[in-house]
Parts: structure tokens; C-alpha cells; sequence
């Protein structure tokens, strides 16, 4: 996540939780100052303590607000959003329509990617890159984004991120593989599966090489 975002940048994490990227970004050097939001007291109050402790209040400023309410392109340059559905992040974004214009977004979303991805390519903004991380056994893209033209997206691409960007991370075929069990799970209830886990076949022979079963 740290190294997305650009040298010298300023920063609102929203759902910043204990602060702890807001006070890595300043510290480390990398963001010049950032404003970190909750919509909760209990994480402010933890954020609170971590900016003390390490010093870094006249760089990290706090705010209790629902998403970007109350927050414009004069507070920061760069949107984190990381650690909450991707439904979440819609009504955030859909409520600040300044972030298309000019503001780069780094998206981490745990659950609605492809409504995510939908959403951003149908209203003004382009995916300029994907990333996938893994934590605790499991795979996540981090997407960054910014107001533009987008090109267009195949259904499976909407849900696993346009392959030209991300069909070589080394953590692709695993991500597929999750992401295929999840349809094939669904599968019962979502009418649209069976032409989606096709799809995915599709792309394992594209993409597997001699060491895929
Ligand atoms: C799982 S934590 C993620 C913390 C941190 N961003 C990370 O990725 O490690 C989600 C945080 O988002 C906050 N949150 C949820 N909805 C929010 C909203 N609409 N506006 C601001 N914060 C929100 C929660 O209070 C919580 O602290």
C-alpha cells in the first residue's frame, strides 16, 4: 500500500482505525501530512493515543465524520479507503464527487469488488492499477484509481480486475482459484455464475503454465 502512494503526498485515510498508515505515511517520509477520519470515536480515541505516542500530530490531524463528509480536495491530494466493503466505498465516493478531479484513490476492498470496479469505470473514473496482497491466507487486490476515460471491462474482468494489469502478479492463479470457488459456491442462487466460472476456465488455460493442475 505505502509504496502507491506518490512521494510527498498529502493524505485522508478514511476508516483510518488506530491511525496506523496515516502515521507510517508521515513518518517513513513518504506523505508530507495526512488527515485521518473515522466515523466511530472508539478508533479516533485509538488514533489519538498512536499519534501522541509517536509524535506526529502537527503532520496527522484527526476528524470524526462519515466518510468524506465535511472533507475536500484542499485536505489531501491522495483518498485511502482500505479495510471496508466495496458498497461502503461507492456511497463515500458517490457523495464526494471531487474526487474525480484530480484526486488519486488507493482502494482496498474486502468484499463487492466487482460492484466497486462498476461503479468507478460508470461514473468518470479509470482503474490505473491493480495489485494483489496476501494476508492471513487470503487475497486482496488494492486498486488505485483517479478520474479519466476507462477502456473496457469483460464481466470477469469486472470482477477480478482487467487482466492486462494484473494476469501477472504471482499471486494471480491463487486469487483465481479463490475467486472461482466463491462463484462455484454461489452458483445455486446466482443465475449469471455458470457463464462466469466459464469464463474463469477460460482464463486459467490463458494464463496457467506448466505448473498449474
Ligand atoms: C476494518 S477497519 C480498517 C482500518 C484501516 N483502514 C485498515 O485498512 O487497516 C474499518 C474502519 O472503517 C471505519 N468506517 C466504516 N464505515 C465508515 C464510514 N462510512 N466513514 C468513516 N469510517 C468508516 C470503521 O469505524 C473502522 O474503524
Amino acid at each position: 500500500m505505502a509504496g502507491l502512494v506518490p512521494l510527498g503526498a498529502s493524505v485522508i485515510d478514511v476508516g483510518t482505525d488506530h491511525a496506523m498508515v496515516p502515521v507510517w505515511l508521515v513518518q517513513s517520509g513518504r506523505a508530507r501530512r495526512a488527515l485521518a477520519s473515522d466515523i466511530r470515536p472508539g478508533p479516533l480515541k485509538s488514533a489519538a493515543a498512536l499519534v501522541k505516542r509517536t509524535g506526529t500530530g502537527d503532520r496527522v490531524r484527526l476528524l470524526q465524520t462519515d466518510g468524506l463528509t465535511g472533507i475536500g480536495p484542499e485536505d489531501g491530494d491522495t483518498v485511502i479507503l482500505a479495510g471496508m466493503g466495496g458498497e461502503t466505498m461507492i456511497s463515500i465516493l458517490a457523495a464526494a464527487s471531487w474526487t474525480g478531479a484530480g484526486t488519486l484513490l488507493i482502494l482496498e476492498p474486502q468484499s463487492k469488488r466487482g460492484d466497486l470496479r462498476r461503479w468507478l469505470i460508470g461514473n468518470g473514473f479509470s482503474i490505473r492499477t491493480e495489485k494483489l496482497v496476501e494476508d492471513a491466507g487470503r487475497i486482496y487486490p488494492i486498486l488505485t484509481a483517479a478520474g479519466g476515460p476507462s477502456p473496457a471491462y469483460s464481466e470477469a474482468e469486472l470482477h477480478l480486475g482487467r487482466l492486462a494489469q494484473i494476469g501477472g502478479d504471482p499471486l494471480f492463479l491463487k486469487y483465481l482459484e479463490d475467486a472461482r470457488a466463491r462463484t462455484a459456491k454461489a452458483a445455486p442462487y446466482d443465475g449469471e455464475a455458470a457463464a462466469l466460472l466459464a469464463d474463469y476456465d477460460d482464463i486459467k488455460r490463458r494464463f496457467c503454465h506448466a505448473d498449474c493442475t
